[in-house]
């Protein structure tokens, strides 16, 4: 028998901002006082070495990038979980739930951690306690995440995270002027 479609009523999570917390970390919205933290991070070319963006410059472009976060939340297009560091009172991290299609209950997921804090754990127990909220609270039934199959450290997030590698697009975007392969990992919801 055919599923029913039936769009996901998300109107809630956009109501007040999730927060979720794991035994290291907070998983909260950003605010513009964890500014400093974030241009510490992505001032370093190797948290955006994979993607589209350019490394920070000046504080300026963490609190634009905090703007654009809170407005895209508004707009209901992004959730963005930012991990505070409970040890520390510190962000070192975030994880977004974007492209979200409640008619089809399928987000992706996109992250990104301080190098300061690699190789600890932190982002795979982040995006552990996000897929859980995400496929069990807000009810998706697909969620996927699309790596460059050379950033094999965040591969290794999702595989940990339970996300199997179902296909990779050969040079499917063009990422500051190369050409760029996604694989598309995904996890699904039972
Ligand atoms: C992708 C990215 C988040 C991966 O970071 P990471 O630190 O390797 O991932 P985690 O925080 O989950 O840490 C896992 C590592 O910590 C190790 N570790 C150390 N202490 C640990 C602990 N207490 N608990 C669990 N793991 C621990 C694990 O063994 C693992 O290392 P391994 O992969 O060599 O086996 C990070 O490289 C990053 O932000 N890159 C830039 C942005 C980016 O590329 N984002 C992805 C776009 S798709």
């Amino acid at each position: 028998m055919a599923a029913e479609i039936i769009p996901l009523d998300l109107s809630r999570f956009f109501e007040h901002h999730p927060t979720l917390e794991t035994e290291r970390l907070l998983l909260r919205p950003h605010a513009m006082a964890d500014a400093d933290d974030l241009f510490e991070a992505f001032r370093d070319p190797e948290t955006v070495r994979y993607g589209p963006h350019e490394p920070a410059r000046t504080i300026r472009d963490a609190e634009a990038m905090i703007e654009i976060v809170a407005k895209n939340f508004e707009l209901q297009k992004t959730i963005r979980f930012g991990f505070e560091l409970k040890s520390e009172h510190k962000t070192i991290g975030w994880c977004d739930l974007h492209h979200i299609a409640p008619e089809h209950h399928r987000l992706e997921l996109g992250y990104s951690l301080s190098p300061r804090y690699c190789g600890k754990g932190y982002m795979t127990e982040a995006v552990r306690e996000i897929i859980c909220f995400a496929l069990e609270d807000m009810g998706f039934h697909r969620i996927e995440a699309s790596c460059d199959p050379r950033n094999v450290k965040s591969i290794r997030v999702a595989e940990r995270c339970g996300m199997m590698h179902e296909a990779t697009f050969r040079e499917n975007e063009i990422c500051k002027g190369e050409w760029v392969s996604n694989a598309i990992y995904a996890i699904l919801r039972g």
